[in-house]
């Protein structure tokens, strides 16, 4: 890989001083089954929770479906000697269930295995570590006919599969990734229904929350019980909550989106319970009833390491009085009336707020607050429209974004947060879930009508940030 010849990216790096990444540190890219594989009904896979959501006419724009996606089921070995190409340490992708255990319970599809096996033995032949996510989202269908993640059976369904992963892939496989984002899983999937399986009902996604984070520690144990020297994590969705104002009613506001957010699942998995003021805001959409005794013992099965995934900032207010409330379904359960502030700050094309910062402000809280295992950004990056001019996608808005928050981590490490690696998001252009193809967040362009790649400016720069295991002045 050359050096980036945009004039953009060298002003990028410009920005400002050298710096240098400790030795190790595990630069690598990410990926997801579904935004990626396609070849969705090919060698005994079954329908997710994903496929039904994604072919159901309304959910996604344009109706755009993992149907094929980015064919890397059909062109993997290809898209490793990219990753080579890169440099990358590392690689994060996540194993899709219902095309390893095709219903969600019962036997192994070998020919599924197979791929990831061959995926393994690819990586590790060019060097690549892999990293391996048991949930990026994939619930099989008939788990969710069952009741999905808000009926408890699904916890122990979960652990069944992630035994059946580390019993076929743990002699190859050291990190261990249980779930991606389980605040996405559970929130966004069965509170504002905006991601499969489209169920709005706020109860229902507190219980998915619990029952997901139940499958994460049996998930843990059954791992560990199979492959002793695995290296166990979990990747959380972080966002630093400030309030908009010093109002009171504000700060209020921002407690209970902190809760809903972060501490729903950092506080179980990390400290082995729910933090009291959530559990008083949660009773005003269940009983929790659900939660059981020997549940948070557990969720807080000791872990090797903690997933970070970051990517904006949330600023809260408190509702205006007299406003009428939002009547669309909400992730929100209960703090349905907080107002989400915007800060006028540059955006990405998915019009999150750009704030470098934060991801600093994020590692060291989790450090600070709540362990001292060692954390990866497990995912960091951003959408923006590319344009391919000459064969080349000059992206420097996503190369300053990656630059700023590089910048971020390490000054973490700097800061003492044991920072041992970075994952940026994504490798390819995929299928961003409900916004289908119309987002791009690759350093790797996909021309969806011929599969071609062509590596952004960022995939360049990234490759040379790699090599030089840091920032150039
Ligand atoms: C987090 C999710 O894990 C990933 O699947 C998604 O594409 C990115 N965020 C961008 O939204």
């Amino acid at each position: 890989m050359s050096n980036p010849e945009s004039p953009h990216g060298v002003d990028v790096l410009d920005q400002g001083p050298a710096l240098r990444f400790p030795p190790g540190f595990l630069w690598g890219a990410a990926t997801a089954a579904y935004q990626i594989e396609g070849a969705a009904t090919e060698d005994g896979r079954s329908p997710s929770i994903w496929d039904t959501f994604s072919h159901t006419p309304g959910r996604t724009v344009a109706g755009h479906t993992g149907d094929v996606a980015c064919d890397h089921y059909h062109r993997m070995p290809d898209d490793v000697r990219l990753m080579a190409d890169l440099g990358l340490k590392s690689y994060r992708f996540s194993v899709s269930w219902p095309r390893v255990q095709p219903g969600g319970s019962g036997p192994a599809n070998q020919r599924g295995l197979d791929f990831y096996r061959r995926l393994v033995d690819e990586l590790l032949a060019n060097g690549i570590e892999p990293w391996l996510t048991l949930y990026h989202w994939d619930l099989p269908q008939p788990l969710e006919d069952a009741g999905g993640w808000p009926a408890r059976d699904t916890a122990g369904r979960f652990a069944d599969y992630a035994e059946l992963v580390a019993d076929a892939l743990g002699d190859r496989v050291t990190y261990w990734t249980t779930l991606n984002e389980p605040w996405c899983s559970a929130f966004l999937g069965y509170g504002s229904g905006v991601h499969a399986p489209g169920r709005t009902d706020g109860a229902d996604a507190v219980r998915a929350g619990h029952h997901l984070m139940l499958g994460h520690g049996l998930a843990v144990r059954a791992v560990r019980a199979s492959r002793p020297t695995a290296q166990l994590g979990v990747t959380v969705n972080l966002y630093p909550v400030d309030p908009a104002t010093d109002a009171p009613a504000d700060a209020d506001a921002a407690r209970r989106i902190d809760g809903l957010m972060n501490r729903f699942f950092l506080d179980p998995i990390l400290r082995g319970s729910y933090p009291a003021d959530l559990r008083a805001d949660l009773r005003q959409v269940t009983d929790l009833g659900h939660v059981r005794d020997g549940d948070l013992p557990i969720i807080s099965t000791p872990l090797d390491m903690v997933g970070v995934n970051y990517y904006s900032r949330h600023v809260v207010a408190a509702a205006e009085p007299g406003a009428v409330p939002d009547p669309t379904p909400s992730c929100w359960p209960g703090s349905e009336d907080v107002r989400f502030v915007d800060r006028g700050f540059p955006v990405t094309d998915m019009q999150w707020e750009i704030d470098a910062p934060g991801l600093l402000e994020t590692l060291q809280r989790v450090h600070r607050d709540y362990t001292d295992l060692p954390i990866y950004v497990t995912e960091n990056g951003s959408a923006f429209v590319d344009t391919v001019v000459d064969g080349s996608v000059d992206d420097a808005d996503r190369l300053a974004y990656f630059d700023g928050h590089l910048r971020a981590a390490h000054a973490a490490i700097e800061a003492g947060v044991p920072l041992k690696g970075y994952f940026a998001w994504s490798l390819l252009d995929n299928f961003e879930w409900s916004w289908g193809y119309t987002k791009r967040f690759g350093m790797v362009r996909v021309d969806y009508d011929n599969q071609a790649r062509i590596p952004k400016f960022s995939a360049r720069w990234y490759a040379e940030v790699i090599r030089r295991n840091g920032l150039a002045a």
